[in-house]
């Protein structure tokens, strides 16, 4: 045991402050060695329980010995072709997998992005190009990611948009619950929003509805059920296209993926509204 952080961690994070931008923050001042089994052990020696975690490891844990298995096996065979220069099997059974886990009996494809940030950037793309129209509606609380279009995107100007505008226009916010301290019930937020959506936007230029089941980043809280499911029908009635949110990593655990999967409520592929692009229409 060394005081926390210990001389090691502490020499580091002189050179951190040296050559890492400022607005890369440290939570823990500690410089971690290993991780796994709940703990931290960091370049000190010392063993701390990990209660902060990688966003990326809170399903499984840090260094699963399944991931790293996966991980060893497929740099030993290659580290990079390009998939749109040399396709590769794993690429196609992620997608397979992802489609079949994503709710609807619809036709379904995948692309893979390496970031959420740009896994929204592109849905919104796709919802675009596919209706021809330009709106994008998110929602009060929402974190979409720290790119131009995601933070306009996202709700939360501290510490996420201050200093960082203008920022992406056709981006419109409605109000959803926020069960802890609005009390709506969900047919009452369901119905804030369509009326918001309706007075504030155009809703034959509306491209996409962008949702995320679970709010987990600007706040953590999960609207009552009713408009997670009843807003995709409320935004069809509107107009336009609903944008799949990503799947949080391993928040839900794996094999899991957002409250999509598990409230009943079936992201539309703008993909499956190319084919038709009519059927994107506002209906009466
Ligand atoms: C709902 C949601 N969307 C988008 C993002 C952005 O993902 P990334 O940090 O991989 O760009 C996050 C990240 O936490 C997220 O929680």
């Amino acid at each position: 045991m060394t005081a926390i952080p210990g001389p090691i961690s502490a020499g580091l994070m002189r050179r951190k402050r040296a050559a890492v931008p400022t607005a890369v923050g440290t939570t823990m001042p500690v410089f971690a060695a290993r991780a796994g089994g709940g703990v931290v052990v960091d370049v000190d020696g010392n063993s701390l329980i990990d209660l902060g975690s990688g966003i990326a490891v809170t399903g499984v844990g840090s260094s699963a010995p399944r991931v790293v298995a996966a991980v060893t096996a497929q740099v030993a065979d290659f580290t990079h072709t390009c998939f749109m220069v040399t396709p590769y099997e794993e690429y196609v059974a992620v997608a397979e997998k992802l489609n079949a886990l994503t709710p609807g009996g619809h036709e379904k494809r995948t692309a893979l992005f390496s970031s959420g940030a740009e896994a929204v950037e592109n849905a919104i793309k796709v919802a675009r190009a596919a209706t021809g129209r330009t709106a994008v509606v998110a929602f009060d609380h929402a974190y979409h990611g720290r790119t131009s279009l995601t933070m306009a995107l996202t709700a939360k100007v501290k510490p996420y948009k201050q200093g960082f505008g203008p920022f992406a226009p056709e981006v419109y916010r409605a109000p959803t619950s926020y069960p802890y301290r609005d009390g709506l019930t969900g047919p009452q937020a369901l119905a804030g929003a369509i009326d918001r959506i309706t007075t504030q936007v155009d809703v034959e230029d509306l491209a996409a509805v962008i949702i995320e089941p679970i709010q987990g980043r600007a706040v953590s809280s999960s609207p009552p059920t009713v408009s997670s499911r009843a807003s995709r029908s409320g935004a069809e009635s509107t107009a336009s296209c609903s944008s799949p949110t990503r799947c949080r990593r391993g928040s839900r655990g794996p094999g899991r993926c957002s409250r999509a999967s598990t409230r009943g409520s079936s992201p539309t592929s703008s993909s499956r509204r190319r084919a038709s692009p009519a059927g994107c229409r506002s209906r009466p």
